[in-house]
């Protein structure tokens, strides 16, 4: 044959080495080589069933793909770039292994809805790993919120001080966010919950296959209803990368803030020595590198989003080759925000938090400023005024070095007669985040409510 592919009957000449090197997805799709062999079992059950192929022929395509599996997981095999995909691959071996039995396999059915089945199975198994791995850090975060419902720190819009809150309270807005990005993974596993197993090249076969059987022995909620959409849709990928992408935000963000934490400026939270680097040249520095870099692989994982999106974005239906160019983006992501999420929970949870250094920095910057003017408020003048009121006491404060606490009465009544002596248990930092009881507040009492929802939800979703 003057092409020995298994694809070569209408060709005359032979693949060039270099056209088999650029052409072929070995190098990073044989990471699908699980689902790739589930979905042929699955496969030839159904053949079995429909009574296209023979029982015999069943069993030893059965045992064959199984023996394959065997041998990749034990190091036994060696792929081939000439072979271009681990769907080719395995159906190489197959053959090579059992024989004419073998050719039988690829009967109704194309790569095309077998990489789009290996992909989305791999997909689905993964957007399980990454919300295991989410709610290992949603505990971490639970634990660390319930040790500090009462260390008192600042707020800061603008990066700068604004009110005072609790470090749980700071730390459950992360919670929040986790708990966004957990329930986007299931949704995005819900839509990739459909199988595209015989859709075949893309208009499903003249043979009678039954695919409601393959989907369910592949654990799908039922088949995809168009074969051209079955395989060419990669819309599962996209949202896997997009729920990815807003994970490393959310991370993103939090390492911002505990690199800024971590300054000598702030020194609010002290990492533990193993997760921290030094430097080559200056002896004394400790850095923050794992936020850092969490940080900067954001970066990396917004580029394949990008890049996902714009290769699919002219494609006509249904496949063409340039969705090959969908697993490196993929896996990359997948790996990425992984390793990601490990090593942030592992940093977070051994970090300590300087109770004394949050408490202090809040004793300057005027946080209490917003409660002098709630106080006269709730004496009958209306917020505008007592803002102004409020900023002119802030105003002498500064020309004054004083904290509004520690204002005379006297002073106080300078600005408005309707200042009293209650003002200071007003303006106390201690009541300012006490008396912030409303629903989602930093008080003590507002927050045992949530983290109790929070420990149930954590126990439901485990
Ligand atoms: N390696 C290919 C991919 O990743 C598999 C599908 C190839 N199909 C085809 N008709 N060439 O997309």
């Amino acid at each position: 044959m003057a092409n020995d592919k298994l694809w070569g009957g209408r060709f005359c000449a032979k693949t060039d080495e270099m056209t088999d090197d650029f052409n072929s997805s070995i190098r990073f799709d044989k990471r699908l080589y699980l689902e790739d062999i589930e979905g042929s079992l699955a496969h030839t059950r159904m053949l079995e069933k429909q009574g296209i192929i023979s029982p015999v022929e069943s069993k030893c395509i059965q045992d064959g793909l199984k023996k394959i599996l065997t041998d990749i997981e034990t190091g036994n095999v060696t792929f081939d770039v000439s072979c271009e995909d681990i769907h080719m691959n395995i159906e190489k071996l197959l053959t090579d292994l059992i024989g004419e039995a073998g050719k039988k396999l690829h009967s109704a059915r194309s790569r095309n809805d077998q990489v789009a089945l290996d992909t989305k199975m791999y997909v689905k198994k993964e957007l399980l790993n990454i919300k295991k791995l989410l709610l290992v850090l949603e505990e971490v975060i639970l634990n660390k919120a319930k040790e500090n419902l009462d260390t008192v720190m600042s707020g800061f819009t603008h990066l700068q001080k604004a009110q005072p809150i609790t470090f749980a309270h700071h730390i459950c807005a992360y919670f929040e966010m986790f708990k966004r990005d957990i329930s986007r993974l299931e949704d995005a596993y819900d839509r990739a919950d459909t199988c595209p197993l015989g859709a075949c090249a893309l208009a499903g076969t003249t043979y009678n296959i039954d695919r409601y059987y393959t989907s369910e022995l592949l654990g799908f909620k039922m088949p995809t209803l168009n074969t051209i959409d079955a395989v060419s849709d990669r819309d599962f990928v996209i949202e896997t990368i997009s729920c990815i992408s807003f994970i490393m935000m959310h991370l993103s963000r939090f390492c911002e803030e505990i690199i800024i934490w971590c300054s000598q400026e702030y020194n609010y939270i002290k990492l533990d020595d193993s997760y921290s680097t030094g430097s080559s040249i200056m002896p004394q520095k400790k850095n923050p590198d794992i936020a850092e870099l969490v940080r900067g692989k954001c970066g990396r994982v917004y580029g394949n989003l990008m890049g996902i999106l714009t290769v699919m974005k002219g494609l006509p239906l249904a496949y063409n080759k340039d969705m090959q160019e969908d697993k490196e983006l993929l896996f990359d992501s997948i790996d990425t925000v992984k390793m990601c999420l490990e090593i942030f929970t592992k940093m977070f949870q051994t970090s300590s938090v300087n109770k004394s250094v949050m408490l202090k920095s809040t004793k300057n910057g005027f946080l209490n400023a917003t409660d002098v003017a709630d106080y006269l408020v709730k004496k009958g003048l209306p917020f505008r005024d007592t803002h102004k009121i409020a900023g002119e006491l802030v105003f002498y404060c500064i020309q004054n070095s004083k904290n509004l606490e520690d204002l005379e009465l006297d002073e106080f009544k300078k600005y408005c007669e309707l200042f009293e002596n209650d003002i200071y248990d007003a303006i106390s930092l201690e009541n300012c985040v006490q008396n912030r009881k409303t629903t989602g507040a930093p008080s003590k009492e507002a927050m045992k409510p949530i983290i109790e929802i929070y420990e149930k939800y954590i126990k439901e979703k485990k």
